[in-house]
Parts: structure tokens; C-alpha cells; sequence
């Protein structure tokens, strides 16, 4: 086949050799097409579907229906660098997704994990004089340590120095080679290695320094081979019609398009000068692209384990994802190349692709590139992983940038977690206690028959299911909050306390009210637990349920009416401590325990790239 490049003034751009030289639909390779569900991305041809080893329609039809499952993926992080706040984002918003989502009783399996091939970590390992793999497993295992430090319920998390994501690699390349998308060229390019990708001289700053990380590009001449991305630009800007929903927020649906109708470029999908990666089939001295690699954990990912690696098993696992999560920074990647490829292997598309904002400190993106990181484990370290999740969820409307402040977060969290719920609880308990021997006179739906503060909650607890659904996650936090504060003001109003003083009917009023009060206490502990599970979990317990009884809650039993007469409350404690600033000169302390921390990190080969 005569070679398809692209002739670009910017790239240097040349073919080489004709994709029969290099192996291609001559090879041999077969292809086990799944069957298409949701985006259907490429019309398969009914001669390949009906393919001896493939279930056939009338099959799959007498099957009882298979429950899809809600997959969520946040990115494959870089382990050039240990996790900071910006990769704890993502992963922190993935989790209460998938928390939400698992409440509403999906099955869910929420991916996440490490990237750990390619240039920019080959150099990172070199950096801490450590080979590779070591370096990887360092780095990787920190990352999985935050996430439990953060709380980060994932169900798969994928290396992709796997071995058996290696193998679904490879049988993707050979897929694509067979469907005649790759070939071979010479490229000669801008190339940065933080970003991992050649740039576009117009897009890049004075002295050729990548916009994102402020580094000068340097010049590259390979001999690589390229993805023929060009040839599904129209299949592409179809697709993006038909599905809008595809890319969100809106606005980032615009810069999409906008890319593909300026017009799409191969790009290249192998290196020849880096060796730390998976092989190409057929060609021992290039290496896989590192996104072309990473790309494909999402799909290894959900192999079960102990089952023969293959690209339809992992397939027949759960694929298509329901959303990926990812940074803005990298939504060409997701919503272009990723699309193409998968049209190219004839794999379902994705639902969605939810391209989020930067954690920002002084306005520049927070990176390792810049150094401008804000340490998560500190943070978790003093004021525990539910402020550090509610913080950001709340803070940062989910799409848009967010400035990281330390003033606001201690007000934030104090104000709502501490004293809007926390306190409330608090003093309900403390009533019920003195005058009600913590038990609980009246069923909640009893105590709240014909009362409007009742349907106040409910429709507040309807709101906060819709954000979680629309993925406005601060929305979500806020009308869990406005739910908080209507309890606070029914408290003031009804001054239960005075209704105990009077006694006889007074009194049962009051009763009546706590438990009103302490109902819409417990559904607030569910409908915040996607965001803070341990200070719903503490909330439950202080409402007399068991640690069983919590576990087993969903979503159906924020309905009003779930707390009973006779129920027993536990002794009032309060589920959340008031941060207290830092007092003068503390700080200094603390500046001097991170400079010890990163001399130790250091000297474990831990590099701050
Ligand atoms: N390895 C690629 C992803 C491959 S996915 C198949 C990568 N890794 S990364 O570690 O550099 O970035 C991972 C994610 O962290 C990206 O979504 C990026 O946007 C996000 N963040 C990194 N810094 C961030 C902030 N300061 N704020 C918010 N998220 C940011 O790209």
C-alpha cells in the first residue's frame, strides 16, 4: 500500500514504506469483533459478526440481559513524580461518583492506576539512579497508598508495566495494523517530554517552551509508525453530533470540535528512541507510544483475574466505560485520538468524557513540571481525608479551575462540616439526652406528618441525587449543606428546649422535633457519604445504627421515615473537630517537617519532576 502521510510544513512529515512491508492484513492476524452496545463507533460488517467463534445475535437474544455496569475511570497517573493534589482531584471526584453510583445500587467498577512507560519516566528512574522497574514500583505504590490515606474505594487498579496489559497492547496494534490504520513514516517535530507529545510550533511559547510546563521543546527526527487518525475525522465529527453528551462540560465539546475541523493529523504511535516500553508487534527495535500504551489500561484493566489476557476478554468484562475522568489537559487525547482508535479496532466507544479544571496556586496550573504542588498526605496528615475531599469537591465547581487557599479551606470545612452538621447533630443529641434518655418517642414519619420541614429535605435530597447524576459535585455539597441549614433554622424556630421546660403536650412536641431534626441528620449522612464516608459513617453510629446496617444503606433510604420509635441514639460526641488555625511560628515547623520529607523522599529515588 503506498504510504498515507501527511505532507506538514510544521512536522516534516514523509512516508517511508508501504504498510505491506511491515506487515499487515497479510499477516495472518483475525480479529474477534465484539458486538457493538451503546456508541456504536464502526458499522460492523455482518460478514465478521458472524464469525464462528462469536455468539450469534439469536444467542446473545436468549441470554438473560446482562446488567451493564457503570465503569469510571480516572486517568493512569505518571509515576515520573509521587502523587500531589492535582492527581488526587481526579481520583477524589472519580470516588464519589462511583460512591453515588454504587448507592444507587450499580454494579460499578471504578479503574484506576499508574502509566508507567515511556521517555519521562525512564528519566525519572535514571534521576533517582534506580532502574525502571524499581523506580515504577516505588513511585506506583505510593500512589496506591494515598488512595487509601484518601479514602479511594477503586475496584481495578492497572499498571501498565503489566504484563497482561502488554498483551492486550499488542493485540490492539496488531487489530489496528489489520485494519491497514497504521504505517510508517519519518516524523521530525517539537517534542515535549513532560506532555509526552510532539507540539505545533503556533501553539508553543518564545524559546519553543510548552505552554504547560514552561520547558523548552527539543527538535526530534524519528522513524516511527503512525495511526492514520486523518481518515476518521469525518466519522469522528458524526460521531460528535449524533452523541453531544460525549464530551462535558459543554463548553469543552466546542474545543473538540473546533480541533477535528481545523483539520486532524496522523500522529505517531511508536518510539525509536525509547526502549522503556512495550515492544511494537512485529518490529523488536520500536516501542509502543506511551499514550497508544496507557490508553489501553482502561480496557486491560478489566480483566478478572487469573484470566487469560486477551483483548475480548477484557472486553467482555465491562466494556465500554461510562465515563472517563480526566484533566482538561489531556482531553485531545481522550476525546480524538482515543475515539479513532477505538473506531479503528472496531470497539465501543466511551459514553462520556469529563474533562475537569486545574487546581490552580497563583493562577498556574499545580504540577510536578512547576513545583507548584500542594502535598495531599500533608494535608490528610492534619485535617483527615474527609475535609481534604469535601474541600476541593465543594470548592471547586467541578469543570472549572480552583485556587487552593488555606484560609478558606479551615473556614469551609469548620463552617459546614464542623457547625452546620456536626454541631447540629451534636446539640440534638445533647437534648434528647437530657430530656428524652437518647431514645426516640416517635417514628420520623409520625413526628413529621403534614410538617413542611419534611418536604423541604425531600426535595432538597431530590436535588442533591440530580447533581450527583449531572456530575456537579459542589452542587451536590451545597444542597446536602442547604439541608444542614434548614435543620438549623427548624431547630431555632421550634426552640425545643423551652417546649421540655413547659412540659405535658409542649413536651411531646419537643420530642417530636428532635426526632424530625435527627432524621434529616441521617439522611444527610447519606447523601454526603460519597463525599465524606467516614464522617457519614460516624453520623449513623451517633443515630444508634450499626456499622452492618450502614454498609447495607442506599440511595432509596434517604426517603423520609427511617428512623423509629425506640430507637436508642449513641452518647453525643461530636463527628467532626473544628480545625484551629495555625498559631504564629507553627509554621515554620511545618515548613522545616516538609524539607525533611523531601530530603527522605529523595534519598528513597523519589524525584519532584
Ligand atoms: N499519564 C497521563 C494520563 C494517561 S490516561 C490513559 C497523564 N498523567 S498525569 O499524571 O500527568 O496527569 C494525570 C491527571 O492529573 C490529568 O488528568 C491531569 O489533568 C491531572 N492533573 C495534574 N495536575 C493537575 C492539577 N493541578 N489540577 C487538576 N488536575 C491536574 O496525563
Amino acid at each position: 500500500m503506498a504510504g498515507r502521510a501527511l505532507l506538514s510544513s510544521q512536522n516534516g512529515l514523509y512516508a517511508v514504506a508501504p504498510l505491506s512491508s511491515i506487515g499487515g492484513r497479510s499477516n495472518g492476524f483475525t480479529a474477534s469483533l465484539p458486538l457493538l452496545r451503546r456508541c456504536p463507533a464502526a458499522p460492523i460488517p455482518s460478514s465478521t459478526r458472524c464469525r464462528s467463534h462469536l455468539r450469534t445475535e439469536a444467542e446473545e437474544l436468549k441470554k438473560p440481559p446482562k446488567v451493564e455496569p457503570f465503569v469510571i475511570t480516572t486517568p493512569l497517573y505518571y509515576v515520573n513524580a509521587p502523587p500531589h493534589m492535582g492527581s488526587a482531584y481526579t481520583t477524589i471526584a472519580a470516588d464519589a461518583i462511583a460512591r453515588f453510583q454504587r448507592l444507587q445500587e450499580k454494579k460499578v467498577i471504578f479503574i484506576t492506576g499508574t502509566d508507567e512507560h515511556g521517555e519521562k519516566i525512564a528519566s525519572a528512574a535514571e534521576t533517582s539512579g534506580k532502574s525502571p522497574s524499581e523506580h515504577c514500583d516505588t513511585v506506583s505504590h505510593a500512589f496506591r497508598m494515598l488512595w487509601k490515606e484518601l479514602d479511594i474505594a477503586y475496584d481495578k487498579f492497572i499498571r501498565t508495566t503489566d504484563s497482561r496489559h502488554e498483551a492486550v497492547v499488542k493485540e490492539f496494534y496488531s487489530r489496528v495494523l489489520n485494519n491497514g490504520d497504521i504505517y510508517r513514516a519519518d516524523y521530525e517535530g517539537l517534542y515535549c517530554v513532560n506532555c509526552e507529545e510532539y507540539k505545533d510550533e503556533k501553539e508553543l511559547l518564545e524559546n519553543n517552551c510548552c505552554p504547560m510546563h514552561l520547558k523548552p521543546c527539543v527538535r526530534r527526527k524519528e522513524d516511527n509508525y503512525f495511526f492514520s487518525l486523518s481518515k476518521y475525522q469525518r466519522r469522528l465529527e458524526e460521531f460528535l453530533l449524533q452523541n453531544p453528551d460525549f464530551v462535558k462540560p459543554p463548553f469543552r465539546l466546542n474545543e473538540v470540535q473546533s480541533w477535528i475541523k481545523s483539520g486532524l493529523r496522523d500522529f505517531s504511535i511508536s518510539r525509536s528512541s525509547v526502549d522503556w516500553g512495550i515492544t511494537v508487534p512485529n518490529d523488536s527495535r520500536q516501542t509502543v507510544y506511551v499514550w497508544f500504551d496507557a490508553l489501553l489500561g482502561y480496557i486491560s484493566a478489566l480483566l478478572e483475574d487469573g484470566e487469560k489476557p486477551g483483548l475480548q476478554q477484557a472486553v467482555s468484562s465491562g466494556w465500554p466505560a461510562s465515563l472517563h475522568l480526566i484533566g482538561k489537559d489531556i482531553l485531545r487525547f481522550h476525546a480524538v485520538y482515543w475515539p479513532a482508535m477505538l473506531m479503528s479496532a472496531g470497539l465501543s466507544l466511551p459514553s462520556m468524557v469529563f474533562g475537569h479544571g486545574f487546581l490552580t496556586k497563583d493562577g498556574m496550573k499545580m504540577g510536578k513540571s512547576l513545583g507548584n504542588t500542594l502535598e495531599p498526605k500533608d494535608l490528610v496528615g492534619r485535617f483527615g481525608a474527609d475535609a481534604v475531599r469535601y474541600f476541593f469537591l465543594r470548592e471547586v465547581e467541578f469543570g472549572n479551575d480552583g485556587d487552593y487557599s488555606e484560609d478558606r479551606f479551615i473556614n469551609i470545612v469548620n463552617a459546614h462540616l464542623a457547625n452546620t452538621i456536626g454541631n447540629l447533630l451534636n446539640r440534638t443529641l445533647g437534648l434528647l439526652k437530657k430530656n428524652c434518655q437518647s431514645m426516640l418517642a416517635f417514628d420520623s414519619g409520625i413526628a413529621a406528618e403534614g410538617n413542611p420541614f419534611k418536604d423541604t429535605v425531600e426535595k432538597l435530597v431530590e436535588k442533591v441525587r440530580y447533581h450527583y447524576e449531572n456530575l456537579s459535585l459542589s452542587s451536590a455539597c451545597e444542597s446536602v449543606l442547604d439541608i444542614g441549614t434548614a435543620g438549623n433554622s427548624y431547630m431555632d424556630e421550634r426552640a425545643p428546649w423551652s417546649g421540655f421546660k413547659q412540659g405535658g403536650a409542649s413536651s411531646e412536641i419537643a420530642a417530636k422535633d428532635l426526632v424530625i431534626i435527627l432524621e434529616a441528620m441521617r439522611i444527610i449522612a447519606i447523601a454526603l457519604f460519597p463525599i465524606t464516608p467516614r464522617l457519614s459513617l460516624r453520623i449513623y453510629m451517633q443515630l444508634g445504627f450499626s456499622k452492618d446496617q450502614f454498609e447495607a444503606v442506599t440511595w432509596s433510604d434517604t426517603k423520609w421515615g427511617g428512623m423509629k420509635a425506640g430507637q436508642i441514639m449513641a452518647d453525643p460526641k461530636p463527628v467532626f473537630a473544628r480545625i484551629e488555625s495555625r498559631k504564629e511560628g507553627e509554621d515554620e515547623v511545618v515548613q522545616k517537617l516538609v524539607k525533611d520529607k523531601k530530603k527522605t523522599s529523595r534519598s528513597q529515588g523519589l524525584v519532584q519532576a
